[in-house]
């Protein structure tokens, strides 16, 4: 039978989201976007919804209430292009039967692939090298210039073993780590045979070289790297997040790197985001921050975009979607 979505309407919170999935909503719905490649304004935004069947959005539009109810009751679907949702109110949507659409799993070999490199770009200096080579500070080869600690022999320590925790898990193993030891809520089946153990999460702030945060935002872990957490870090220690800049308590970490209370952090998510030009964080040598960029491959954004078109279509024809985030 061919489906017809003529009827259903769609907005897009912005207008650059990969063509993939705007084409795809193209060839079956009424698609609206936002006329601009940055998120819609909250007061366009709240003038734009209503009377839409979808909405395909990103993390940094907030879905909540206000929204849910300037789009009414035609609303039927909320469709973003990430993994993480902490930007939506879940219970919101499940009280007026909203269905949620994100995108996991295709993004997860980009965002670990990039944790990567941040956490070699953090402990091998590598933007602070690049300044020196284009600034002059390259003077000759020097044994003790620029150096940093490797991965060889280290202990690294993942907070959330997820998917991935686990993707970054399988890939840091192949710097010949010491051990590898991941705090989650519950044991990962998965773990013994990446080869990492459970610890307590201060165990995991107390014998990890290499602390990377992919842990979800949820309430629980808010603010859990805080004043505390960074104390008892080794005092030698690299932090690494890019899941959400507020599971930091992002002053506690700005004097953790002022005190060097540990060695460096590598930031890929900031709290608030984009970071504001004068944080400090954006002038200590040994910080590295990156814009947010963990999924930015093109493969696994085309694949995204495509993923929040067909939840959507699939939200509006009342069938299974291919992701949805089951509440
Ligand atoms: C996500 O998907 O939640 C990432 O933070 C951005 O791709």
């Amino acid at each position: 039978m061919k489906r017809s979505f003529a009827k259903y309407k769609v907005f897009v919170t912005r207008s650059d989201m990969p063509e993939q999935g705007i084409s795809l909503l193209k060839k079956e719905c009424d698609v609206t976007l936002w006329n601009k490649p940055s998120p819609v304004p909250r007061a366009d935004f709240l003038k734009s919804i209503p009377g839409m069947n979808a909405i395909f959005c990103a993390l940094s539009d907030k879905i909540d209430k206000e929204v849910l109810e300037a789009a009414g009751s035609s609303l039927k679907v909320v469709s973003t292009i990430s993994v993480g949702y902490d930007h939506i109110d879940l219970n919101e949507c499940k009280k007026r039967g909203i269905r949620i659409g994100y995108t996991p799993d295709v993004l997860t070999d980009a965002t670990a692939e990039l944790t990567v490199a941040l956490l070699l770009a953090t402990s091998r200096r590598l933007s602070e090298a690049i300044d020196e080579a284009r600034t002059g500070g390259w003077v000759s080869w020097a044994p003790t210039w620029m150096t940093g600690p490797g991965l060889q022999g280290a202990t690294v320590g993942i907070a959330g073993f997820g998917r991935i925790g686990q993707a970054v898990a399988k890939r840091v193993k192949a710097f010949n780590t010491g051990k590898i030891i991941y705090y989650n809520r519950s044991e990962k089946r998965e773990a013994k045979e990446i080869g990492a153990d459970k610890v307590s999460f201060d165990d995991l702030l107390k014998k990890s070289d290499f602390i990377i945060c992919c842990a979800a935002l949820v309430p629980e872990t808010k603010e859990i790297f805080n004043k505390a957490a960074f104390e008892k870090m080794k005092k030698s220690a690299i932090f690494v997040n890019t899941s959400r800049g507020q599971l930091v308590d992002q002053n506690a970490l700005i004097e953790a790197l002022q005190n060097n209370t540990i060695r460096a952090a590598g930031l890929d998510v900031t709290s608030p985001e984009p970071l504001p030009l004068d944080s400090p964080l954006l002038k200590m040598k040994n910080c590295v921050i990156l814009p947010h960029i963990g999924s930015a491959s093109i493969e696994a954004r085309n694949t995204m975009s495509e993923l929040v078109a067909k939840n959507i279509l699939a939200a509006l024809e009342g069938t299974n979607m291919p992701s949805e985030l089951v509440i």
